[in-house]
C-alpha cells in the first residue's frame, strides 16, 4: 500500500487498536469484533514469537482492512511483515537501517519521533508521516497543538497512553492523521467481551470522526 493510500484510509477511520497478541485464538477474536465495529485498520506489533501468526491469521480473515506490523525496527521485520501481507510497518523511533531498506518498496513505513529536532531530522529524510510516541507521556495534546503550529505539513500517528476521553482533544488537531492504543479492546489490561470491544470501537470512531 503507497503512502497515499495509507493516509485517504485512516482518514475514513482514524482510530488504530494496537495490539500485542497473547494468542493468535484471542487476537483474531478481538480483531473480528474491532471490525465488527467499524475498524479500519489495525496494528499487530511484533514483539513476540506468536505475533507473525498472529498478523498471518488476522491478514488471511480479514483481507480487506489496512493491517500495520508494529515495532518494526530491523530489516527483518520488515521483510516478515511484507511477506505475511502487512500493509505498513511503524516504528517507536528512527531506524535508519529500516528506512533506508523500505524506501521504493512498497510497504510503507513509519518512523517514530518526539521532539522538533527529530521531526527536522525525518523531514529531511523525506518522511512527513510519523509516530508521536509515547503521547500522553510525552505531553500529548497540548504539544501535538505546538509542533502542529511549526510543522503543518507533517501528519502525526499519536499513540501510548491515549484513553477515550482524550479522543476530542485529538480529535481537533488537524495534523493528528489517526491515533492508536488499547483503549478499545482493553480495560486495566484485560481484553474486554467481544461486544463491548465493538461498542467501543464504534464509540472511538464516532469521536474522532467528531460525529
Ligand atoms: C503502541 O505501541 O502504540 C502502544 O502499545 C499503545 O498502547 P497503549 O494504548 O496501551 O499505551
Amino acid at each position: 500500500m503507497d503512502e497515499r493510500t495509507l493516509i485517504d484510509r485512516l482518514k475514513l477511520g482514524p482510530v488504530i487498536p494496537v495490539i500485542g497478541p497473547k494468542s493468535v485464538e484471542s487476537c483474531l477474536e478481538a480483531v473480528d469484533a474491532l471490525v465488527a465495529g467499524g475498524a479500519v485498520a489495525i496494528e499487530i506489533t511484533l514483539r513476540s514469537e506468536i505475533s507473525p501468526k498472529a498478523l498471518e491469521a488476522c491478514r488471511k480473515a480479514h483481507p480487506d482492512i489496512v493491517l500495520g506490523a508494529g515495532s518494526v525496527m530491523d530489516v527483518e521485520r520488515y521483510d516478515q511483515a511484507e511477506a505475511l501481507g502487512a500493509d505498513f510497518t511503524i516504528a517507536p523511533g528512527r531506524c535508519q537501517e529500516v528506512e533506508g531498506h523500505a524506501k521504493g518498496r512498497s510497504l510503507v513505513h513509519v518512523p517514530g519521533i518526539i521532539t522538533p529536532s527529530e521531526i527536522l531530522q525525518a523531514r529531511r529524510d523525506g518522511f512527513h508521516l510519523l509516530k508521536f510516541y509515547p503521547s500522553e507521556a510525552a505531553g500529548g495534546t497540548s504539544v501535538l497543538k505546538d509542533l502542529g503550529s511549526i510543522f503543518p505539513d507533517v501528519m502525526m500517528m499519536p499513540s501510548g497512553g491515549i484513553t477515550f476521553d482524550k479522543l476530542p482533544g485529538y480529535a481537533a488537531l488537524p495534523t493528528v492523521l489517526s491515533v492508536g492504543g488499547s483503549w478499545m479492546y482493553a480495560k486495566n489490561g484485560t481484553y474486554r467481551s467481544a461486544a463491548d470491544m465493538s461498542e467501543q470501537m464504534k464509540l472511538s470512531l464516532d469521536a474522532m470522526l467528531q460525529k
